[in-house]
């Protein structure tokens, strides 16, 4: 061939390479890709309560200060997307929307850098995570309760108390420990501070595709060695603490957060049944709390409605249970920072203690610090 021919033909080829490699840079996944798993996701799931709970209402808005998290019109307003004030919701939100693309990838959601929190405490310098943050953070924090509750004794019954409710899946709250506050946190102990895991895997959008919302269990296998799938995940343990004082150093920190968590609902039980005098049920759904008329401990369904929500509310049960209640709203906080759950958890054993019997003189409490 002629020489100057074949320069020709291998400079348009590596310009084609170059635009091609380029091309997969800045676009990684071809549209249909990412628009096939936003479908498959919840996000885009219209069926949800989530985005259907106002439909009935007349006329049928999504009020401000629910608006953010439950509507696409919600979510631009709040960044200013529609051109209104930044970080505030301006407007009650017309209902018909999910999660779609245009909440996310607005100009304002793709400069967003920080995000505060119900505790009104900022976290700065954030990537592209910053815009899961904003509806995964929960609608209270440490402050909230420890203002209801201030000035009254420990175990009276106060009419004007109530449970609090963090609301739901709040991963950025646990992920973040102390620096949001999401849990309450007791003014005499220390708290971990974000989870940093390690730099591959620090960010909401580094384990979780942002538009499946899916884990890639692979890659946790990289480190997390015997790890195949999903299920293995409730498997790992990175430290030798015996948390729960069963005895057993072996099994996941999933399931030592599990054994506290239903230590604290015993607890609470027992502390509602002898302290207060009426007994008490949690059961998965609004308002959680219920009496438990028959005591038999157990959840009959005519027990969990809502004209039986518990209502002999003392500051100790306000804030033994919003920890109750916090860990369970977040079904993947073994992950997103498992020493911040388990210092509240003991946190809040410790605390029912004082008045009923726990088995805390076994338990051990993380340290703020430790990566044993
Ligand atoms: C900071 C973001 C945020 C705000 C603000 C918010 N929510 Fe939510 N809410 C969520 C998330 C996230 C879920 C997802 C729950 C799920 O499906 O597990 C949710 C779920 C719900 C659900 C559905 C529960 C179910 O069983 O699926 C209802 C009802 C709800 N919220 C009511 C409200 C109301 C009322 C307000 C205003 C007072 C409000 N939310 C404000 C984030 C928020
Ligand atoms: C819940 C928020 C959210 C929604 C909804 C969303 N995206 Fe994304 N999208 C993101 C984030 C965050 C990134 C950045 C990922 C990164 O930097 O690793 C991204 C990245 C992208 C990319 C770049 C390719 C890639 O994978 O990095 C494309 C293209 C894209 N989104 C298109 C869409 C389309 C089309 C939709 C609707 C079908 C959509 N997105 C819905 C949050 C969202
Ligand atoms: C505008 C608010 C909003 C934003 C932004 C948002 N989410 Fe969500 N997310 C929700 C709501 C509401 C639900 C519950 C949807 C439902 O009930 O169908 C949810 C559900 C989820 C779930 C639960 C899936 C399941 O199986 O229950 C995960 C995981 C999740 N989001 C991760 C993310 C990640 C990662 C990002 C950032 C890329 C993000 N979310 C951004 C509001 C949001
Ligand atoms: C180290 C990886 C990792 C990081 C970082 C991470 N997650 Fe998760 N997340 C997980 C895993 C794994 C689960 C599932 C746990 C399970 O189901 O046992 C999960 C669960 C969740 C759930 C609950 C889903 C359900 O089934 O109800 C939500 C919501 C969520 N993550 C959102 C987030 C958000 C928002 C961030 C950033 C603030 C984040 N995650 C950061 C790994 C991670
Ligand atoms: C690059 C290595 C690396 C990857 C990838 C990784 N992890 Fe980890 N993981 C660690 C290290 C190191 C620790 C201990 C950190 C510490 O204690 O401060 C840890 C701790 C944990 C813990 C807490 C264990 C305990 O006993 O407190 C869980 C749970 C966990 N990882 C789950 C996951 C999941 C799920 C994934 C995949 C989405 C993942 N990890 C990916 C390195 C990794």
């Amino acid at each position: 061939m002629n020489p100057k021919r074949l320069a020709i033909i291998t400079v348009i080829l590596i310009l084609i390479a170059s635009l091609f490699v380029t091309y997969r840079y800045y676009w990684p996944e071809s549209i249909e890709s990412v628009s096939s798993k936003w479908e498959e996701s919840t996000h885009s799931d219209a069926g949800s309560d989530s985005f259907t709970h106002w439909d009935e209402d007349d006329p049928p808005l999504i009020p401000t200060n629910c608006a953010k998290c439950h509507s696409t019109y919600g979510y631009r307003d709040f960044m200013g997307a529609d051109g209104s004030t930044e970080r505030q919701v301006d407007e009650q939100a017309e209902t018909g929307t999910v999660v779609f693309c245009s909440a996310c990838h607005n100009d304002p959601a793709h400069e967003m850098t920080s995000v505060a929190f119900p505790s009104e405490n900022t976290i700065d310098q954030l990537g592209r995570e910053a815009i899961c943050m904003q509806c995964h953070q929960g609608l209270r924090s440490t402050g909230d309760v420890e203002q209801a509750i201030a000035g009254y004794p420990e175990d009276q019954v106060v009419d004007e108390l109530q449970f609090i409710n963090v609301h739901y899946q709040v991963a950025a709250a646990t992920l973040f420990g102390n620096e949001a506050r999401g849990g309450y946190q007791y003014p005499d102990q220390a708290y971990v501070d974000r989870f940093k895991h390690d730099d591959t895997v620090e960010t909401c959008i580094e384990c979780h595709d942002p538009h499946s919302q899916r884990i890639t269990v692979e890659e946790c296998s990289v480190c997390h060695l015997g790890v195949v799938d999903y299920s293995d995940l409730r498997s790992i343990r990175t430290t030798e603490n015996d948390y729960d004082g069963d005895g057993n150093i072996q099994e996941g920190v999933a399931l030592e957060i599990e054994a506290l968590h239903q230590m604290v609902y015993a607890a609470l039980q027992d502390y509602a049944r002898e302290e207060i005098g009426t007994p008490l049920i949690y059961a998965k759904q609004f308002p959680y709390f219920f009496i438990d008329s028959d005591d038999d401990g157990e959840v009959d369904q005519e027990e969990a409605a809502f004209p039986n929500q518990y209502s002999a509310w003392t500051p100790r049960l306000v804030r033994t249970a919003y920890n109750y209640h916090f860990v369970h709203e977040d079904p993947g906080a073994y992950v997103h920072n498992a020493r911040y759950v388990l210092q509240l958890l003991y946190d809040s054993l410790a605390d029912l203690d004082q008045v009923t019997d726990t088995a805390i003189e076994d338990l051990v409490r993380p340290g703020t610090e430790e990566a044993q």
